[in-house]
């Protein structure tokens, strides 16, 4: 192997992962090699500009924290996130549909009560959010675990107040015997993903805006159903079309009614597919 040039280094460098013993991994480095190359050779990629490419990496790794993954915020406005969720999460019609996690989960969010304000003093307009857990056959799941989480109307999530101290706007409650849940939060507003690092850069120099839709964040889960890890989205959100992380789909989009007293009242029903019997 000496003397490689640009029509043979890329099958040389295949064949050096050749004895790869997890197949997998294999299916996986080799076809990585090849669109990398591929991908090279179609922009005709400078030395210049790869340098400029590493340095970007490497600064992208440097913004990451314990609680901020610059990472996974580039694969989510690379549409890579999404797209794997697409793949992976093809389930049969009618079960509520899957999207972005994002990076403002908690493990330990606070537990309340069905009916209880689960804002705890986040700033917002008072929101009822009413629905039912559902599976496909249409049967009522009982003492399914809802997780939620939201930004407030600064567009915040309690996580990114840096002396906060307490879980705002985010709880994980039961639902009843009749797999109905319900609470009090405050409504949800559009806000902009942190553009403070490398994935902000990106942003402004491709001209592309850093904003999300308003949405509720739901993780639903219950023993014999596949976990469900979605958003619940505002109607005539101005952002819908064109959401920075791609994660918007029309079924996780309700209606967000405002009532006389200026409180705003949000139903949606969550309909979750079985596991598959081993
Ligand atoms: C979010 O909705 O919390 C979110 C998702 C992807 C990137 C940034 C934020
Ligand atoms: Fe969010």
């Amino acid at each position: 192997m000496r003397n490689l040039n640009q029509d043979n280094i890329t099958q040389a460098v295949i064949a050096s992962f050749s004895n790869t013993p997890d197949p997998r991994l294999k299916e996986i480095i080799t076809s990585l090699v090849q669109h990398l190359h591929s991908f090279a050779r179609e922009v005709k990629l400078t030395e210049e500009e790869w340098f400029k490419g590493i340095q970007y990496l490497t600064a992208t790794g440097h913004k990451c924290t314990d609680v901020r993954q610059e990472f996974i915020l580039l694969s989510d406005v690379l549409g890579l996130s999404m797209l794997t969720i697409a793949m992976n999460q093809d389930k049969p019609p009618g079960c509520t549909e899957a999207t972005v996690f994002g990076p403002f989960f908690l493990e330990d969010a606070p537990h309340y009560e069905l009916g209880a304000d689960v804002s705890n003093g986040a700033k917002g307009a008072p929101c009822w959010v009413e629905g039912s857990v559902r599976g496909l056959g249409g049967e009522p799941i009982p003492n399914a675990t809802i997780n939620v989480w939201q930004a407030d109307e600064d567009g915040l999530y309690d996580v990114q107040y840096e002396s906060l101290g307490h879980s705002q706007a985010r709880g994980i409650m039961k639902s009843d015997d009749k797999g109905r849940y319900y609470f009090k939060t405050i409504v949800a507003e559009p806000y902009p993903i942190p553009v403070d690092g490398p994935v902000g850069t990106l942003l402004g120099a491709t001209q592309r805006h850093p904003w999300r839709p308003a949405h509720l964040h739901f993780m639903v889960e219950a023993p014999g159903y596949e976990r469900l890890i979605t958003h619940v989205f505002r109607d005539k959100d101005s952002y819908l079309d064109s959401d920075a992380v791609f994660g918007v789909r029309q079924s996780l989009v309700a209606d967000w009614t405002q009532l006389p007293d200026g409180s705003f009242r949000m139903d949606y029903d969550f309909v979750l597919n079985p596991k598959a019997k081993a």
